[in-house]
């Protein structure tokens, strides 16, 4: 992809593609039901295309056009060969706690960036509810069967390994507690009720009484992603003159850090006509050119606004003063290692920042420079960097940018609509 800056005034309204992590799970919920389950708005990108396509390979059924599919599900039948996982960790992270409770064995593999990352922390505690998995990292094989219900005591936030033991949870024989040191995004807790199971939740711990029964079907509207959405925010409080509209948005506080962050920078955006959707905050987010001042974040909020990091630091560049980044040292374990390359990366647009075990620290404003840049791969670098692009003077260009189909394939189309120069 090449763009050119510095970008004229962005402006105009649009919708966006279905969240990512909602889709995930409403698609995971669909296949564990027998009966017919309507899913509108699921996202179709690189890592739900994986998804659907290992849960067909289990038997799932799965018809519908474009974004609103049909699906029927129940028990799952062993597959005829390994399922490929892609470059999406959701889709491995859940696929195992879901299969963890089927009496199949099962072979998954990935992408050579997929096989770098943990799974160590979903395969131990699985294995302490009685499935057997070959290894920490992929390529790996799970055998399930008959679960217990556990008590688990995470050590990290993260909402994938919470969702994947919420999803052997429903299969097992008693009930199961989970202990997260702080509040990751809560979407597997509320769509779980929605269906009426028993799943109590606070901050600090999640509790599953499984029914024994299969799961009734899923009927959902998915929300607007808002990871997507951070990239169109950030750049039109970036591009000066810029105005842009995004409508039904997901607003779950669980996954708006970015907008607190932001706001506390003193980012002019506006979050009109709340409503819910599928048991989901949804709102119209309005977000303006804006002079922004340096910020620390460190804590909850890190969890809170995990996948907005990249373009963050994009945002940093331009605030007034030195902004800190502390306790995100889950970013190394991400599509990249996201403090290393970002921190390349900028450099190549000149920018000038600090790493650190567990984050960065940038001080500004910066002008960035016109760029050969490279996503290594990574959906949200390769979107960043874009952005980063339209404030630079002249023609950047940015490799691997194809990665930016993993999760938000009409990215370029979005923002030439809004105004941007890109080829
Ligand atoms: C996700 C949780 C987060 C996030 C990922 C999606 C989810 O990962 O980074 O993009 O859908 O549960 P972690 O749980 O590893 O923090």
């Amino acid at each position: 992809m090449k763009l050119r800056g510095p970008a004229r005034p962005l402006h105009g309204s649009t919708e966006l593609c279905g969240d990512k992590s909602i889709s995930h799970r409403a698609l995971l919920h669909a296949a564990l039901s027998p009966d017919e389950s309507r899913i509108q708005n699921v996202l179709r990108a690189g890592v739900t295309t994986a998804m659907i396509d290992c849960l067909q390979k289990l038997g799932v059924s799965i018809t519908g056009d474009g974004n609103n599919l049909i699906m029927r599900g129940g028990v799952w039948r062993q597959p005829n060969g390994p399922l490929d996982c892609g470059n999406s960790g959701t889709t491995m992270r859940l696929l195992l706690g879901a299969l963890a409770g089927m009496p199949i064995q099962v072979d998954l593999t990935g992408t050579p960036a997929l096989e770098c990352r943990p799974m160590g922390r979903i395969a131990r505690p699985l294995r302490d509810m009685g499935a057997s998995i070959s290894a920490d990292r992929a390529p790996l094989s799970i055998k399930g069967g008959r679960l217990r219900g556990c008590e688990h005591h995470l050590k990290i936030a993260s909402a994938q390994v919470k969702a994947s033991l919420l999803l052997a949870a429903l299969q097992a024989d008693g009930p199961t507690t989970i202990y997260q040191p702080g509040q990751s995004r809560d979407h597997s807790e509320r769509m779980l009720r929605n269906l009426g199971i028993n799943v109590h939740s606070t901050a600090s711990a999640v509790r599953l009484h499984p029914n024994g029964r299969p799961l009734p079907p899923t009927h959902l509207t998915v929300p607007g992603d808002f990871s997507s959405a951070a990239f169109l925010i950030a750049a039109a409080v970036l591009v000066p003159g810029s105005k842009v509209h995004i409508h039904g948005v997901g607003v779950n506080s669980t996954r708006t850090g970015f907008l607190d962050t932001l706001r506390a920078m003193g980012a002019d955006i506006s979050i009109k006509n709340c409503r819910e959707r599928g048991g989901e905050p949804v709102a119209d987010i309005t977000a303006r050119h804006s002079k922004l001042r340096a910020v620390e974040v460190r804590g909850e909020l890190v969890v809170r606004m995990i996948d907005e990091f990249p373009i963050f630091a994009i945002m940093a560049t331009q605030a007034e003063g030195t902004t800190t980044v502390l306790d995100a040292s889950e970013l190394r374990v991400k599509e990249s290692d996201r403090i290393a390359t970002l921190a390349g990366e900028l450099r190549h647009m000149g920018v000038s920042i600090t790493e650190r075990p567990d984050g960065f620290v940038i001080t500004g404003p910066q002008q960035l420079s016109a760029a050969m840049v490279d996503s290594q791969s990574d959906h949200r670098l390769a979107m960043s960097l874009a952005i980063g692009a339209m404030l630079a003077d002249g023609k950047s260009r940015i490799q691997h940018s194809e990665a930016m189909r993993e999760s938000f394939p009409g990215f370029a189309d979005v923002l030439r609509l809004l105004g941007a120069e890109i080829y």
